[in-house]
């Protein structure tokens, strides 16, 4: 028997194996080389929800591969003990639980703060962060292991199968990309029977009525009562953020450090960026503060109602954007703003591996050495508002600003500079009302 080969003529050729030095001699026949009929490997992205426990087995039964299985802890506060015994259950021949935390931090979300990122103005690519990172681990279980290829458990309706594949191929075009859950078909019910049919538990998924993805960044919320849009989301919706009527009558306050670009302290308190975020994701979410109601363009063109809770995210970006607006200048902040939304469709769009996002970074960065200081943050009842903010670096000069008799602001000056300034607009109203009045 060979080794058995993918059906589908679309996938891409195995790489070599390597674990073809599994080869030995028959008994009393050296010349004929026999392989042991030993399966090939799939790596697959395993969350223990229903879709990816359901794709172990259709991997293993529609290609005869077998499987093993990677979860990543991005923060999102899953019993990762419990998913490593489900995935060996269910046939997974080994499983890989990482602890991904701190890389996910830092160098993930980090650019992101530094960029202001949010997506259309509203997503803070809480999700679309995290795929860039799970299909590089994907790809170096991969090559640990000798797989044959990887798989991810994304429909083939959303960002998440773009950003998977994307980033796979950029890493090792040699690997097989597997998506059982885009290829199957299968209706919810069908899906089900076939769990059932494979001793995968149910109980968790009957009550669920809403499609989850969550990190440390944010929880994002899809399906159910949420698709139709002209409806406000329930309450059941939000498991992070407390209903911002129901949140505390008097505000909490929190004054977060900035050192270069990056948050690094909570009341004075010096703090890595995963304990802050997870600080701030408590106490912003405790204040109502992170709910994200938003009609997104996806890439592939449909336009979807997305819900987000994002508590530390939008804490941070509304801080981080308005330390900026102290410390550069005004055509520094006009230009940061193009270059920032440029960053934020790039990941959304699954191009993290694009060598135009590293571009745009080496501008950010640059403009980041002084987006340092203190900004003072209110939370309260679902927002969270700047009302004071410092830097070494500030422009804000108060002898310009000030009303006061104490200015150095010579307002002389002015009457020229307005005069000049509107000369261009002056010109042209000239004109038009000349030409109209001859009626050329
Ligand atoms: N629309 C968001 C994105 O593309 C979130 C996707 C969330 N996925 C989920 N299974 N709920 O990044």
């Amino acid at each position: 028997m060979g080794i058995p080969r993918g059906p589908s003529a679309t996938l891409p050729a195995a790489r070599p194996r390597a674990r073809s030095s599994n080869l030995f001699k028959g008994k009393g026949d050296l010349s004929e080389p026999k392989v042991i009929p030993m399966k090939e490997l799939i790596v697959l992205a395993y969350s223990g929800g229903l879709d990816t426990s359901v794709a172990i087995k259709w991997i293993q039964e529609k290609y005869g591969f077998d499987v093993v299985t990677m979860t990543l802890d991005l923060g999102q506060g899953s019993d990762f003990k419990l998913i490593e015994e489900k995935a060996l259950k269910l046939g997974a021949v080994r499983h890989y639980s990482i602890d991904s935390k701190e890389e996910f931090a830092n160098e993930y979300i980090s650019r992101a703060i530094k960029a202001n990122a949010l997506y259309e103005g509203k997503y803070p690519l809480s999700t679309a962060l995290s795929r860039p990172l799970i299909s590089k681990k994907l790809v170096e279980i991969a090559w640990k292991e000798g797989a044959v290829g990887v798989a991810h458990g994304s429909t083939g309706k959303g960002n998440d199968q773009v950003r998977f594949e994307v980033t796979v191929r950029a890493l090792d075009p040699s690997l097989r990309i597997i998506a059982p859950i885009r290829e199957w078909g299968l209706s919810r019910h069908e899906e089900m029977e076939y769990a059932r049919r494979h001793g995968i538990p149910l109980s968790e998924e009957l009550g669920k009525t809403f499609s989850v993805d969550k990190n440390l960044w944010g929880r994002s919320v899809e399906g159910g009562p949420l698709e139709d849009p002209s409806v406000e989301p329930p309450e059941g919706a939000f498991e992070w953020t407390r209903a911002p009527w129901d949140a505390p009558d008097s505000p909490a306050y929190v004054e977060i450090g900035f050192d270069g670009g990056l948050p690094v302290s909570l009341n004075g308190e010096r703090k890595g960026l995963v304990d802050l975020i997870s600080e701030l994701n408590a106490l912003a979410g405790s204040h109502g503060v992170g709910r994200i109601d938003h009609l997104e363009d996806r890439l592939v063109g449909i336009k979807s109602r997305e819900v987000y809770e994002c508590p530390a995210a939008l804490t941070i970006i509304e801080a981080h954007e308005d330390l900026e607006k102290a410390v550069l200048t005004r055509h520094e902040l006009e230009f940061k703003q193009m270059v920032d939304s440029a960053w934020s469709r790039l990941v959304y769009n699954g191009l993290w591996v694009d060598p135009l996002r590293e571009d745009l970074e080496g501008f950010i960065e640059r403009t980041q050495e002084r987006v340092s200081g203190i900004v003072k943050m209110k939370l309260y009842k679902g927002s969270a508002s700047v009302v004071g903010r410092s830097s070494r670096f500030s422009l804000y000069d108060i002898g310009l600003a000030t009303y006061g008799v104490e200015t150095t602001f010579d307002q002389r000056l002015s009457e020229g500079f307005v005069e000049i300034w509107g000369l261009a607009s002056k010109v042209a109203n000239a004109v038009r009302r000349r030409a109209s009045g001859t009626g050329a």
